[in-house]
Formats: structure tokens, sequence, C-alpha cells
């Protein structure tokens, strides 16, 4: 038995979990996203080329790799061709190495609607959704009212859907919110016809029979713990569970079957859409972070927020994934500041936490450790021992405060800008 190792995101996203799945994957046989939809994009960069991926898994992109689209992602067809198109017309022939799980839901076109009136509706406390209906396409799976991908090729798909369909237009006429579906619905049902050609698998049986036999998987997730539905910063979260336990639920592979849990944060924090952010710096500073780290969304192409390296969110994390090892991500980024802040706790109406509280809002103010910054350009250094001395003091800091070994550094977007301890 070989045990599936995990790769995760443990702030709100964004962290390099593209980057890092392409990097590990020639260890591997075998990449299975286990979570989120297109509201996800994962940004590979190699040979001077850039992709995003939304749905496929980043492991695309090595020859001979099965891709696995898990049970617990959420699929809109149109998105999924557009994606196949773009990479097969780049070369790649996806036929033999996409497979798609028969109980992953379909996002419907009026999923995409009701998302959009949903945060409408919300007007000023809108949760700043990727609008691509993962809300009401989780809903409608927890709701037992989903279709699936397995559906696809049974007799009553249309009619099946129809239905669906008829009670989400129910539902829409009691907002205040027009639309048009005809165009969206026509690409979509092109999409379904599309996606046909790929094998529709019981993958939780596929994936165990590779476990069985030794055969090495690596579960890739989407967004990032502090968005977690149960755990992340609540009701500004997405709709699935992003923890190490989402690999289990969302390709159906035992908890003693997990091997390596690997949490991929950057060296400072980043954020899209509302909800707390207790670092973010509304400063010249945040500003260079957006502009040197190049940070705007990779699926929206909005402005992310950016702040401090937050340690009382990431050791919150870390425990909740039982993080293995950790890697740290465009520390290139933090290059020529003074001086680096990371928070150690909070101050709180409740008073002064270490531990991340059940409230996180606009009263929950870090409490900061400063320290030395480096002005050396790190981002051609392979070697851990020649980064600089203030580098390499910030990332044993880290270490320590987690209790985990930080095993990997990424100096920049290549595949090949990457530290390996
Ligand atoms: P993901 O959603 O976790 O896969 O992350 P995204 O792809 O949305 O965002 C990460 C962004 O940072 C992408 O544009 C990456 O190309 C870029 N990136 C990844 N690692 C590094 C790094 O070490 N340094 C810099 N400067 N950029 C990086
Ligand atoms: P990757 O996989 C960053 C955020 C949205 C919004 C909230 C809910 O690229 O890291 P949703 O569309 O799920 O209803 O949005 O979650 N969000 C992400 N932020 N990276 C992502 O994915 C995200 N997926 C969703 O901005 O705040
Ligand atoms: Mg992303």
């Amino acid at each position: 038995m070989k045990k599936t190792d995990v790769v995760l995101g443990l702030q709100w996203g964004d962290e390099g979990k593209g980057k890092v799945v392409d990097v590990l994957t020639p260890g591997y046989k075998v990449i299975a996203r286990f979570q989120g939809g297109p509201n996800a994009g994962h940004s590979l960069h190699f040979n001077g080329e850039s992709y995003v991926l939304h749905t496929i898994p980043s492991g695309i992109f090595r020859e001979g790799t099965v891709n696995i689209i898990g049970n617990g992602v959420v699929v809109d067809p149109v998105i999924l061709s557009q994606e196949v198109d773009e990479l097969e017309a780049a070369g790649a022939n996806l036929t033999d190495c996409l497979k798609i799980s028969k109980k992953a839901h379909l996002i419907l076109p009026t999923h995409r609607i009701l998302d959009a009136a949903s945060e409408a509706a919300k007007g000023k406390a809108k949760i700043g959704s990727t609008l691509k209906g993962i809300g009401p396409a989780y809903m409608d799976k927890t709701g037992r009212n989903g279709l699936r991908v397995g559906d696809i090729i049974s007799g009553e798909f249309i009619e099946r859907y129809n239905r669906l369909k008829e009670k989400h237009l129910g539902i829409l006429s009691q907002y205040d919110y027009r639309f048009d579906i005809t165009q969206y619905e026509e690409q979509w049902f092109e999409g379904i016809e599309k996606i046909r050609r790929f094998e529709f698998i019981d993958s939780e049986h596929v994936v165990n029979k590779f476990i069985d036999d030794d055969i090495s998987v690596l579960a890739e997730g989407a967004q990032g713990a502090l968005l977690d539905v149960d755990f992340g910063t609540y009701p500004f979260v997405t709709s699935s569970n992003t923890l190490s336990a989402g690999a289990c639920t969302g390709l159906g592979i035992a908890p003693s079957r997990l091997g390596e849990v690997y949490g991929i944060f950057k060296a400072y924090c980043t954020r899209v859409g509302s909800g707390p952010f207790p670092t973010e710096l509304f400063d010249a500073d945040g500003e260079r972070l957006r502009e040197v780290g190049r940070e705007f969304g990779a699926t929206t192409g909005r402005p992310r927020r950016c702040g401090w390296l937050d340690l009382v969110a990431l050791k919150y994390t870390v425990m909740l994934n039982g993080i293995t090892s950790l890697i740290m991500m465009k520390s290139d980024v933090l290059t020529g500041f003074d001086k680096v802040k990371v928070a150690v706790a909070y101050n709180t109406p409740h008073g002064a936490t270490a531990r991340f509280p059940y409230e996180v809002d606009e009263n929950t103010e870090p409490v900061y450790m400063e320290m030395e910054g480096w002005s050396e350009d790190i981002s051609k250094i392979r070697n851990y021992e020649r980064l600089p001395e203030s580098f390499r003091r910030y990332v044993e800091f880290i270490e320590s405060e987690c209790g985990v070994p930080i095993r990997i550094i990424s100096v920049g977007p290549d595949r090949e800008e990457t530290i390996m301890r």
C-alpha cells in the first residue's frame, strides 16, 4: 500500500498550489483534485509559458500522469471544455490522461445565476464570490437535489436537468434580478457533449486500487484552509471543506491511507473578496506587495488584498490539517523591505490571544514581531545555505512557531525557481 499525499493551501487561497503540484508531480503517477471547482485558478509557469487551470488537476503537463477530477469537485462543463480546448490547442491530448468522477456534481447555468442573485441581494454584506455557481451547486448537493457527472450517461438526463432548472427558476422569481441563460445554456449542453469523450469513473474504486497497488497519488486542494466552510472566516468562506479531511471525503480515501500533508503558504498574506483579514495593509507596503507579487486574481482578475504573514492563523491551519511539511511561496516578493513583520498574537475586545478566535473582525488587531529584512536578489538561489542570513532567520522563526519544517521554498513563479531542503 502506498499512502496518498495531500497538497493544500493554508491561507485564503492563491498560495501557489498550481506551481507546487507541478513541481511535485514527477514523484507521482496520479494527481487528483478533491474539492472546489472553477472558483479555483491555479497558475503554472515553465519553459517561458504560463497556464491557469480551474478544474483540471495541475499534474496535466507532466507526461504519463493520470489526472482525476474527484467526487468532491463541482464541474461546470462550459469552463472544463474551454480548459480542455486551450490545453489541446497548445499541443496536449487529454483523452487518456484526464478522468472524471461519476459522483462529481455539475454546476448548472442557473447555479451561476443564483450565485449572482444571492450576492446582489446581500449588497454590502456580499461574500465577494467568484460567481461561478459554487455555493448553489454545493447547496443542491447537500440538499440532495444535485445532478452528477454520472447522470450525463443516464437516459433521463434532460428531464432531470429541466426539473432542477425549473426549481431554480422558482427560487429566482423571489429575487429582483434580471437574467438570460439562453446563450450559456447552449454552451453548457455543448460542453456536456465535449466532455463525454473522457472516461467517467468510479473514482473511489480507482483511487483505492492505485493505493493498494503501490501507485503514488497526490491529492490537490483548491482555495485555502481559511476559506473552509467549517473553520474558515465564516460566512466569508467557500462552500467546501478545503482541509486535509476534505481529501478523504472528496476522493473516498480513508484517513489511515493519507501520508504526507504539504501545507502551502505565502511569505506574506493575501485575500480576494470580502471578509476579515487582521494583517491587511492599506499603506505603501501593501501596495508594494500587490505590485511586486502581481497580486491580481487568476480567475477574476480582481486585485488581491495584501498584508503581513499571520502566524496566529497559520498555526491554526497547520493544526487543522495535520501538516507534516510546510512550503513557503513568493519569498522573493519580500526582498527589499528593511523590516518584515509577522503577527504573533491578536489584541481583541476579550483580551490578547495567540489562538485563532471565534470572532475575527475589525476589532481584531495584530500584535507584530518585527524582523530584519534582506536586500539580495534571492530568485537565482537554489541552495538554502546561500540565502541571506536574515531570510534564513525568517524561515527558521516560522518553523519554530509552527513546529513543522519548511521543506520547499519558492523564490519565483517558474518551476525552476524552487529551493528543496
Ligand atoms: P494557487 O491558486 O494556489 O495555485 O495560486 P495562484 O496561481 O492563484 O496564485 C499564485 C501566483 O503567484 C501565480 O501567479 C504564480 O505564478 C505566482 N507564484 C507562485 N510562486 C511564486 C513565487 O515564489 N514567487 C513569485 N513572485 N510568484 C509566484
Ligand atoms: P484557488 O484554488 C482565492 C474566495 C472568493 C470569495 C470566497 C467565496 O485559486 O486558491 P466562491 O466563488 O467559492 O463562492 O467564493 O472564496 N475564493 C478564492 N480566493 N483563491 C481561490 O481559489 C478561491 N476560490 C474562492 O474570492 O471570497
Ligand atoms: Mg488561485
